[in-house]
């Protein structure tokens, strides 16, 4: 009657024994193949959200006539961007103000040559090309 009852008591403990450690060695393999896919996941969703912002305003920028006018760091017709950034600080009025000035064109901040007007350009674009000229202390 004992030994009835404890065979399959040993076997079990025989057959975990041989399974249990094997199947612990695979687990922490997994393990380890989990840990080194998890960093290279984290490198395709990390791209600064603030660049891409900026680079949108630079395409833009490079899809006008903008260049004709002006550069980053030398004044042509217009002053440099670089100069634009250093003198407007890059708050929320002056992005509204500026993006207004590139679409219906201004004068007199500079001297007496005059900005055309852009007036086919959106606000929306307007903003993102301030943003950028702005974003080039
Ligand atoms: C025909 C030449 C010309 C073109 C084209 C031109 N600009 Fe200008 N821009 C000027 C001049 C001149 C000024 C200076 C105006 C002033 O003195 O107020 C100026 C001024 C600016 C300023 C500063 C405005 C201020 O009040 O200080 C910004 C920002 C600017 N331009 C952005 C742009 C962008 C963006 C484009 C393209 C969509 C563009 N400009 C196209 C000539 C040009």
């Amino acid at each position: 009657m004992r030994m009835r009852f404890l065979a399959p008591v040993v076997l079990c403990a025989v057959v975990l024994a041989s399974c249990g450690g094997g199947s612990s060695e695979n687990k922490t393999e997994k393990k380890e193949e989990a840990a080194s896919e998890t960093p290279a996941d984290n490198s395709m969703v990390t791209p600064g959200a603030a660049e891409a912002a900026a680079s949108k305003g630079a395409a833009l920028i490079e899809q006008k006539d903008c260049k004709t006018c002006h550069k980053v760091d030398v004044k042509l017709v217009g002053p440099a961007y670089k100069e634009v950034a250093q003198k407007y600080e890059a708050t929320d009025a002056n992005i509204e103000m500026l993006a207004d000035k590139v679409i219906s064109g201004g004068s007199g901040h500079w001297g007496e040559v005059a900005m055309t007007p852009h007036a086919d350009l959106s606000k929306e674009d307007a903003k993102e090309m301030v943003k950028y000229v702005l974003s080039l202390k």
